[in-house]
């Protein structure tokens, strides 16, 4: 078998990239290791930027997502027992974000691909990239207990963080910056209707919390915990306390979570990660096949929609003009972004979450700094401009 474009992993960037083409009559492939099933219910973020919104939008998976979709028009920071709101768009001439989970992302583009894109295989897992070197790079896979190969014009790698294709590239040829964090985030997911409008960041003595939603009948709720946590050691009151104790508010000591039935749990560790660059020959990486960030700024999806628009309307310009320059600036094109990214994904997680090695004079830090984001409306519009994230059109 022979593509154009062979697309390894269909997550969001896979999933958006193969649509992406599908619209600019590119033909592509799409390689899926998991089931339908599988990649459908993984839980995720759910945070989208105006941008991602817009590319889904045009893209023609726009309209759940609008019915759907829930608009915020900020966040609110909790530390030292208080409350203030970060307004996105007092801050940033209009912008905001939507909740709307990745998982549903997911559903709107297979829903897509299967009614009228190119092959979108599941359980079909590739094993090797050969030739990425070369005019005609081909993809190894299993699918139906058979051994196949997929030759392709290009290769993208959008297989995630443990995916293949990052080490496809040969070493010599790579870089990888990376950073671990000393906690991870246990999740879960409950039918409990939130008690906030937006969402909640909380910086306290017991570590970072976060209420997030789902739906007006759905939360979804995060507590920072020590790396290696087992979810068993955290029954569902215990967490259900904890949250209301780290959420806890001085002027309201009546204020509490609703409690509801918990039907997912787990527990997410936390990394910043950049492969540098993120193309060798005809392979390209994207999303988190190239890097990730903890989850604390909300970037990881719409970090992994820009790269494919990028790598779309760069094959595009290929295709249409013969001319390779942007397939040749792809790396650093998205590298400025994702650098920015990091940068604050990492400040956000390192102001909120309480480090087991850190002092006293480390946490009055962290404490100054939130004080700083209350009382200063620039200091304030950094982080909301950071959040609701740039236009796809510029960099940094
Ligand atoms: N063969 C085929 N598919 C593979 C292989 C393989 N060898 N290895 C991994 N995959 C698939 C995974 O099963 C997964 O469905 O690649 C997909 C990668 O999807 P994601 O991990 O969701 O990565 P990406 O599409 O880049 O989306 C980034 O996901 O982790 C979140 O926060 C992150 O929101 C961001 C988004
Ligand atoms: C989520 O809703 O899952 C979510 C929201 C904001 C984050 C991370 C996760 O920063």
């Amino acid at each position: 078998m022979h593509t154009t474009v062979g697309i390894i992993g269909g997550g969001p960037s896979g999933l958006l990239l193969a649509r992406l083409l599908h619209n600019a009559g590119i033909d592509s492939v799409v390689l899926e290791r998991r089931d339908r099933a599988y990649v459908e219910q993984r839980q995720r973020a759910g945070i989208l930027e105006q941008a991602t919104v817009d590319v889904l939008r045009a893209a023609g998976a726009g309209a759940r997502l609008a019915a759907e979709g829930l608009i915020h028009d900020g966040i609110e920071l909790r530390h030292d027992g208080r409350s203030h709101r970060v307004d996105f768009p007092a801050l940033t001439g209009g912008r905001r974000v939507t909740v709307y989970a990745q998982t549903e992302v997911v559903k709107d583009l297979i829903a897509l691909q299967l009614a009228d894109g190119g092959p979108l295989l599941f359980e079909a897992d590739v094993r090797a990239v050969a030739g990425a070197d070369t005019d005609r790079p081909s993809i190894h896979y299993s699918h139906d207990g058979r051994d196949q190969t997929l030759t392709c014009d290009y290769v993208i790698g959008c297989d995630g963080y443990h995916g293949i294709t990052r080490a496809a590239v040969p070493e010599s040829s790579r870089t990888t910056y990376e950073r671990t964090y000393p906690y991870s985030w246990l999740g879960i997911l409950a039918d409990a209707p939130p008690v906030y409008d937006e969402l909640i960041y909380a910086h306290s003595a017991q570590g970072f919390a976060l209420a997030s939603m789902r739906s007006p009948y759905v939360s979804r709720l995060y507590l920072q915990v020590p790396n290696a946590t087992d979810p068993a050691d955290w029954p569902d009151e215990r967490v259900w306390d904890e949250l209301d104790a780290r959420l806890a508010l001085a002027a309201e000591p009546g204020w509490r979570l609703k409690r509801g039935p918990v039907t997912q749990k787990s527990v997410l560790p936390m990394r910043s990660s950049v492969t540098e660059p993120m193309r060798y020959g005809r392979l390209f990486l994207a999303g988190d096949a190239a890097h990730i960030v903890p989850p604390t700024g909300a970037k990881g999806l719409n970090l992994a929609a820009a790269d494919v628009v990028v790598l779309a309307r760069a094959l595009e310009h290929q295709r249409r003009t013969g001319s390779a320059d942007l397939l040749d600036a792809y790396s650093d094109t998205c590298l400025r972004r994702v650098w920015r990214a990091e940068h604050f994904s990492y400040s956000m997680t390192t102001m909120l979450h309480a480090d087991p090695a850190q002092s006293a004079f480390d946490t009055k830090l962290q404490l100054s700094q939130l004080a700083r984001i209350e009382a200063s409306a620039h200091a304030a519009a950094e982080l909301a401009e950071n959040y609701v994230g740039l236009p796809l059109t510029q960099e940094s």
